[in-house]
């Protein structure tokens, strides 16, 4: 498996997207609270924008990361809004937490940031770390992005390429497709699987957005 790389922040703090709440986690905010869920893990959680909300709506946050420059920016937030979350540095392929500790998990961006074989361990993780019944929202990169399509990155194995700029500096990026998807969160119930493609000024990415649940014992 190859070594994990954290995002560079220092290159990316200034980038308001990742300040503010992506909107398709405001369902899930509203659907975890409704279906009685408190515990929630924002694995992967970057500057912390989701673990935020999620504390400011009630919720028993933890939010980990591999990169501290984040931590650090998150720690700061939460003091001021007086939010209690717990903040942790870590690796999402050894999660520092115990069998069933969570009612929903997020990995907005994160889980594909692994290789071919890494994404298994993770995933073994995530079903790991949730309650049977336990729900997630991940995102998984795709195969239709030009990012992978273009082969202007260098290639680690067949599905996987490392960055060369930004935060995203030598990160590993593993892609999909459906089928592969399929394969990845077959031990779990899937509630929703999208394939979304966001459009910027010169460019376009293409994600898979899975909602599963961790099966009733
Ligand atoms: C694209 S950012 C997304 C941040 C956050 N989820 C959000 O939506 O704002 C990806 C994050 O994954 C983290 N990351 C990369 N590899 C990791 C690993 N092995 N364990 C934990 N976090 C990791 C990076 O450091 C970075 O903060």
């Amino acid at each position: 498996m190859i070594k994990s790389k954290e995002w560079d922040w220092e290159r990316g703090i200034e980038e308001k997207w990742w300040s503010e709440p992506s909107e398709d986690v405001y369902y899930y905010l509203h659907r975890w609270k409704d279906q009685g869920f408190k515990r929630f893990l924002d694995l992967g959680c970057g500057l912390g924008r989701h673990a935020i909300l999620f504390a400011h709506n009630g919720f028993e946050v933890e939010a980990m990361d591999l990169a501290e420059k984040g931590l650090e920016v998150l720690r700061q937030n939460s003091k001021t809004l007086h939010l209690n979350i717990g903040i942790s540095l870590g690796d999402m392929n050894h999660l520092p937490y115990t069998a069933g500790t969570f009612d929903c998990l997020l990995a907005y961006h994160v889980i594909s940031h692994t290789d071919s074989s890494g994404i298994k361990n993770i995933i073994g993780e995530i079903n790991r770390v949730l309650v049977h019944g336990g729900e997630f929202f991940i995102t998984l990169c795709s195969k239709e992005s030009p990012s992978y399509k273009s082969g202007k990155h260098p290639i680690i194995d067949e599905n996987t390429i490392l960055k060369t700029e930004g935060p995203e500096i030598e990160v590993p990026h593993f892609y999909c497709d459906l089928d592969t998807v399929k394969e990845i969160i077959s031990e779990f119930e899937t509630l929703h699987l999208r394939h979304i493609q966001d459009i910027y000024e010169n460019t376009y990415s293409w994600h898979y957005f899975v909602h599963g649940k961790k099966k009733d014992l």
